[in-house]
């Protein structure tokens, strides 16, 4: 199969980078069928509709970019690579746009075969006869769920007559696609990339823009409309803008307050490009200048990233990075404080978890808590290069906790960082995106 036509921006990605995922998976399958659908499309309220997304395990495998779609891998068939998709239709085409069909799953996503996704139910006893193990993965959509289980079940009754091989074990598909998606190659390396240039352009803007007065979603504004204007998808996940206290609410989206001077501004933003995303947490003055307290704060915090950073290397388990930035935030907050005791004592029994009450990091790629698993045979994963990690350690002082000192309570600070694992030492995507507070201040004044 050929690259698609460089002018193609509906799919920005080799389809040969597609074409090699798959052969990958139908290695890893062996003597096993995999079926993976689409994302669902939701509307958003009444006739308004939500762009569409393609799951991520969907496009990994194949690229293709339209609803109702699902893919099935039986490897070592004649049919190795089959794609259920909407058939072409002028009249719906006039409406959403153009359609691949068929033929386009055929000609140019390089599958075996292609039928009509409205015949998946029916198609599918006859396509799983002869396989004994099938991943998939239930428990997301009882509708799925159901036309799967029927299939597999309906097969079970006629191979008890004639002795035909069929299903009888299913395996969580998530597994598989976990291990697959966990290292990346070359080419979503080079996506990755580009969403974490993108992402600290963004950042270095909103540093530039915030100021007192100027709205959260102003900010918000800036960051989302620079993904776009480079030709992101859009964030990765919804943009968070707290300032002053709002930093201290972990999840907060709503974004819609005044900077204030004096404050601290947190913001978690990142670009999905190509369907990568990168994931960059950034806290900065809103008056251009850290106070004493903030500062104090915002130099743990950065200690215990750039330590947390260092243990990002091949061979490490996953959760050396944890380890090494609550022991670095553990100690600052007992020197400034926050916290009373041996510093020991408060790790082991993690008295820590009152201000740093999250994980240091997670997978990313195609979704920003990426596919894979954290553990092997219950320890925590070695690192391996192609893995991605965010490196996101924090400090939230709620503003009505009466035990912090007065001058650090409702300050909320975070500093996150995507890194590739090398053979070598940690490879920071996100680099380009300033975090000293000479470099952070320069840019909130620049
Ligand atoms: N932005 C989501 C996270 O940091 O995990
Ligand atoms: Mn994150
Ligand atoms: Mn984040």
């Amino acid at each position: 199969m050929s690259t698609l036509p460089r002018d193609d921006a509906r799919a920005p990605t080799a389809a040969l980078a597609h074409e090699a995922r798959r052969s990958r998976a139908l290695g890893a399958l062996g003597a096993d069928a995999l079926l993976v659908f689409g994302a669902p499309h939701h509307s958003r309220n009444g006739d308004a509709e939500y762009r569409y997304r393609q799951s991520s395990d969907l496009w990994y495998l194949s690229g293709w970019e339209d609803p109702e779609s699902a893919a099935l891998l039986r490897p070592g068939s004649d049919h190795p690579f089959i794609l259920f998709v909407q058939p072409k239709d002028r009249s719906r085409e006039a409406w959403t746009g153009f359609r691949e069909g068929l033929e386009g799953a055929r000609a140019r996503f390089g599958a075996d075969a292609a039928f009509p996704y409205a015949e998946l139910s029916a198609r599918l006893p006859e396509l799983l006869a002869g396989w004994t193990t099938l991943h998939y993965a239930w428990g997301e959509d009882g509708t799925r769920d159901s036309t799967v289980f029927r299939a597999v079940s309906g097969l079970g009754r006629v191979a008890a007559r004639n002795g035909l091989a069929t299903p009888h074990h299913l395996i969580d598909a998530r597994r598989i696609l976990g291990e697959l998606r966990l290292k990346k190659d070359a080419d979503e390396v080079a996506l990755l990339r580009r969403a974490a240039d993108i992402t600290a352009e963004a950042h270095v803007a909103a540093m530039r823009l915030g100021r007192p007065g100027v709205a959260e979603y102003e900010v918000e504004a800036e960051i989302d409309g620079l993904f776009r204007r480079r030709g992101g998808n859009g964030p990765g996940y919804t943009t968070i803008v707290g300032g002053g206290t709002n930093a201290c609410v972990l999840h907060y989206i709503t974004n819609r307050e005044p900077l204030r001077a004096g404050d601290l501004c947190l913001v978690d933003a990142g670009c999905e490009y190509a369907n990568y995303t990168a994931d960059v947490t950034r806290t900065w003055p809103v008056s251009g200048r850290f106070s004493g307290p903030q500062r104090r704060l915002y130099e743990i915090v950065l200690a215990s990233q750039i330590a947390a950073i260092d243990a990002v290397r091949a061979g490490r388990p996953y959760k050396a990075m944890h380890d090494a930035a609550v022991r670095v935030l553990t100690e600052g907050m007992v020197d400034v404080g926050l916290l009373d005791g041996d510093v020991e004592t408060l790790i082991l029994e993690e008295g820590y978890r009152r201000y740093y009450m999250h994980g240091t990091g997670h997978w990313l790629g195609l979704d920003v808590h990426d596919a894979g698993a954290y553990h092997v045979g219950g320890s925590s994963r070695p690192l391996e290069p192609g893995m991605v990690v965010t490196v996101e350690p924090g400090l939230y002082i709620p503003p009505d906790d009466l035990r912090a000192p007065e001058a650090f309570r409702g300050i909320g600070i975070r500093i996150e960082d995507d890194i590739l694992v090398t053979d070598g030492d940690p490879d920071v995507l996100t680099a380009a995106c300033p975090k000293s507070v000479a470099d952070v201040e320069a840019a909130c004044t620049g």
